[in-house]
């Protein structure tokens, strides 16, 4: 049975700015919204490597599809948004915003909205043919009050260990092994760590607030970590503290240079063989294509240690902001970006697979090929780090708390005491 986790049963401030249908390239009167379609400027983190040629491939398809609309690249640099995110958010509230933005599906979405910065776009979904173009469960996370305000672009999964075959061999382990629950990883790190390599990867505060979610996964299993963005279940726990332990354990076996890097620099660790495994998104396979490793050999990979079975969900998706300049050309780039074409595309390089529902798998990578197949029968759960599981602000404070810990300024127990605050 597939579930997501968190649907929208979103409050959200009534905001009834209707998006005008018009043409591709025509002019059209949104309220308080531009009309000139000469131009978009697209607001993303995909500002470099394998992400930025996900963003060059989707372009590709833009200019073919609106030749007539210059593409203006708004990209902030910072995995995750971390950089991105915070200047949006002074943009929009100056009212100065970009003509479409970058923003994750579920609870990031649904601040978005409920501040009244984004316009219903469900007109679009029609006139663009979308309406049954992607599954359900996503649209509802798109969704406030039957408002669609969003056109998503793809789905990753956040529950992925990528490992280096040359350097578990080398430190004695089996490249094809997998660890059922934590407690076996522990053993395999251990080894990794007397070998002299870094046994766990990992880079700045964000991939370490996914290393924790994928933890929390692990250990208390889908429906308690579902709890914890519900309400059900207690961060005050025992479970939670047991978790939690872990995870200051699996922080003890990562290289301690961490927190002056990006998630790139973590996963070129392991492909340079100086680190053993990398816990990722799946934007990782797009690294390791780009520089044209190939799976089995260079690199493998296998669902977190305890979470086989679910999918740690998040996608990319869209917007027409409120005051969008070029209202017009926002409305090109998300015709684009819903398009099967633009989809392929994108999705390819990204290493995600497409949210629209009628790709053909066998376009993709073998990777990609086990996380659509995934998708389709895996419990889905959403994630932390990237937009799905919690408001901006419910994340902000997780990831100071993460932070303090990470660096030594907090124990376990006062740790347990912030997430416990940051997420009521
Ligand atoms: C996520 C985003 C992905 C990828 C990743 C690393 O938040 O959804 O598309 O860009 O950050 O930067």
């Amino acid at each position: 049975m597939r579930r997501i986790g968190v649907v929208a049963a979103l409050a959200a401030a009534g905001l009834a700015l209707a998006a005008c249908s018009s043409g591709n390239s025509g002019s059209s009167g949104s309220s308080g919204t531009g009309t000139k379609a000469s131009q978009v400027e697209v607001f993303t983190w995909w500002a470099a490597g394998s992400e930025k040629l996900a963003l060059d491939a989707m372009v590709g398809v833009f200019n073919k599809q609106h030749p007539e609309v210059k593409f203006i690249n708004g990209a902030v640099a910072g995995g995750a948004g971390s950089a991105a995110k915070d200047l949006l958010q002074t943009r929009l509230q100056a009212k100065n915003p970009p003509d479409t933005f970058q923003a994750h599906a579920g609870k990031e979405i649904a601040d978005y909205i409920a501040a009244g910065q984004l316009q219903d776009v469900s007109n679009l979904y029609d006139e663009f043919g979308l309406r049954n173009a992607f599954p359900a469960e996503l649209l509802k996370l798109l969704t406030v009050d039957g408002k669609i305000y969003s056109v998503p672009s793809d789905i990753h999964r956040a529950n992925m260990v990528w490992a280096n075959p040359a350097v578990l061999t080398a430190a004695g382990l089996d490249p094809k092994a997998t660890y059922p629950k934590l407690a076996d990883w522990f053993t395999a790190l251990d080894k990794v760590k007397a070998s002299g390599k870094t046994a766990l990867s990992i880079a700045t505060t964000w991939t370490q607030v996914q290393l924790l979610e994928n933890v929390l996964l692990s250990d208390l299993g889908s429906d308690k970590y579902i709890g914890l963005w519900d309400g059900k279940t207690a961060w005050t726990g025992s479970d939670v503290g047991a978790a939690l332990a872990d995870y200051g354990k699996l922080l003890s076996y990562t290289n301690t240079d961490r927190d002056g890097l990006d998630w790139p620099d973590a996963t070129q660790q392991l492909i340079d063989g100086k680190a053993a495994f990398n816990v990722m998104g799946d934007w990782a396979v797009a690294a390791f294509t780009e520089q044209k490793k190939t799976a089995g050999k260079d690199y493998t990979y296998f669902p977190m240690p305890g979470t086989v079975g679910v999918f740690d969900f998040l996608a990319d998706s869209f917007t027409l902001p409120v005051g969008a300049p070029h209202a017009d050309g926002a409305k090109a780039w998300l015709q684009t970006i819903g398009s099967a074409a633009g989809q392929e595309a994108f999705n390819k390089i990204k290493g995600s697979i497409p949210a629209r529902k009628d790709a053909n798998p066998k376009a993709f990578s073998e990777y990609q090929q086990t996380a659509i197949k995934s998708f389709g029968q895996d419990t889905i759960v959403p994630s932390l780090a990237h937009g799905a599981a919690t408001p901006i602000a419910v994340l902000t404070a997780i990831s100071d708390a993460v932070s303090k810990f990470g660096t030594g300024s907090s124990n376990a127990a006062t740790f347990q005491t912030e997430l416990a605050a940051a997420v009521k």
